[in-house]
C-alpha cells in the first residue's frame, strides 16, 4: 500500500488489532509521542511530518476510558493543527455508548457528548464496531462506517464448536437482533432471556423464551463488562436444564470482578469457553479465546485507501464463505 499519502497511528503502540491490521495492509504504524505532565495533563505529538497526509488513528476506548478518550481528542487536535488532509478515527470499542438516552430524570446522554467532542476536535470520518445501539450513528454529522463482527464470529464458531444440539441464546432483548442473525447463519434455534437491571452493573436474568432443556447453549452479547449478565444468564440456563454453555461477545471488557467470576464458572463447568473479538486487548487465559477481526479492518481500510469498493459487497462475500464451510 502507498505509505506516501496515508499514515497509520495507534495511540497504544502495543494494540494488537492496530498492529495486525497494518501488517495485513503492508503498512507500518508511524510513531506518535503520548505523555502526561505531572498534574495528569496529556500531550500528544506525531513524530513524523503529517502535512497533507490522510491519517488513520487507532484508539479503542477501554479502561482507563477517560484517559484514552482525552488522549484521542488531543491527538486529533495535534493532527488538525499540523495541516493534515483528512483525519480518520478508528475506535474499535466506543465507550459511553450505553448512555445513549435519558433512562430517568436528570441523566446525561453521554454518547452524544462524546460524539460531539470527537467531531469538534476535528475528526473527518469515523470507523467503529458495533455501537451499543445503532442509532448512535446519528449523533455524528461526519461519515461513519459501523462495522459488524457477526460474520467473523459465525465463521469461527462453525470451525471450532460442535453445533449439534446447539441453541443460540440472547441474554437480553437488546441482544436479540445479533442472536437471531447468528441463529440464521448457523441454521440453529433461538432462545431469548428477559433481563432486568435495577442499577448499573447489577443484572438479573429472570425468564427464558424458548426451550433449552438438554441443549448446548451459545450465548451472544455485544459487551461483556463485569460479567453480571452472562453469569446470571448461565445460572438461569442451567436451572432450565441446559448442558454445555459457550459464550461469545464482540467487546470483551472484563472489568471489576469479571475474570474472577468467569474463572469460578469455568472451574465449576458452568461455562465451557468464552470467545471475544480483539476490539479490546484481553489477557490470555485458558477459558477465553480471541477471534481476530484484523482481516475485516484490513478489508475495509483497503476500500478507504483505494477509494473504491463496497462494504455491503464485502459482507456478501463473507456470507458466501460461511455457506461454503
Ligand atoms: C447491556 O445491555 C449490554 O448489552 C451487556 O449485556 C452489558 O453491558 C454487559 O454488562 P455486564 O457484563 O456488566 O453485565
Amino acid at each position: 500500500m502507498n505509505q506516501e499519502k496515508f499514515l497509520f497511528f495507534s495511540l497504544n503502540p502495543d494494540f494488537s488489532l492496530a498492529k495486525d491490521t497494518a501488517k495485513k495492509l503492508g503498512m507500518d504504524l508511524s510513531p506518535i509521542k503520548t505523555t502526561s505532565f505531572a498534574d495528569g495533563e496529556i500531550f500528544c505529538q506525531p513524530s513524523v511530518s503529517v502535512r497533507n497526509k490522510k491519517v488513520f488513528i487507532f484508539q479503542t476506548l477501554c479502561k482507563p476510558v477517560n484517559e484514552n478518550l482525552m488522549q484521542l481528542l488531543i491527538s486529533i487536535d495535534a493532527f488538525k493543527r499540523a495541516a493534515v488532509k483528512e483525519i480518520n478515527v478508528i475506535i474499535p470499542y466506543f465507550a459511553y455508548a450505553r448512555q445513549d438516552r435519558k433512562t430517568t430524570g436528570r441523566t446525561p446522554i453521554s454518547a452524544k457528548l462524546v460524539s460531539d467532542l470527537i467531531t469538534t476536535a476535528g475528526a473527518n470520518r469515523l470507523l467503529t464496531v458495533e455501537l451499543h445501539s445503532d442509532q448512535i450513528q446519528g449523533f455524528f454529522d461526519i461519515p461513519i462506517d459501523h462495522l459488524v463482527t457477526i460474520y467473523h464470529i459465525t465463521e469461527y464458531i462453525k470451525k471450532n464448536i460442535d453445533i449439534k444440539d446447539l441453541i443460540i441464546v440472547a441474554p437480553d432483548f437488546g441482544a436479540t437482533k445479533k442472536a437471531r442473525k447468528l441463529s440464521t447463519l448457523l441454521n440453529l434455534p433461538l432462545a431469548i432471556i428477559d433481563k432486568k437491571r435495577d442499577e448499573p452493573n447489577k443484572a438479573e436474568c429472570i425468564h427464558i423464551f424458548g426451550n433449552v432443556n438438554n441443549k448446548n447453549c451459545l450465548i451472544i452479547d455485544d459487551i461483556i463488562d463485569t460479567g453480571g449478565t452472562i453469569i446470571s444468564a448461565c445460572k438461569l440456563l442451567k436451572n432450565s436444564g441446559a448442558n454445555n454453555i459457550y459464550v461469545c461477545a464482540t467487546h470483551g471488557l472484563f472489568n471489576g470482578p469479571a475474570i474472577e467470576r468467569f474463572k469460578e464458572a469455568y472451574e465449576n463447568s458452568i461455562i465451557q469457553h468464552i470467545y471475544v473479538t480483539d476490539t479490546v486487548e484481553v489477557a490470555k487465559n485458558e477459558f477465553i479465546s480471541t477471534i481476530s477481526i484484523s482481516s475485516l479492518f484490513a478489508d475495509i481500510l483497503e476500500i478507504y485507501l483505494k477509494n473504491e469498493g463496497s462494504i455491503s459487497n464485502l459482507y456478501a462475500k463473507y456470507i458466501k464463505n460461511i455457506e461454503n464451510l
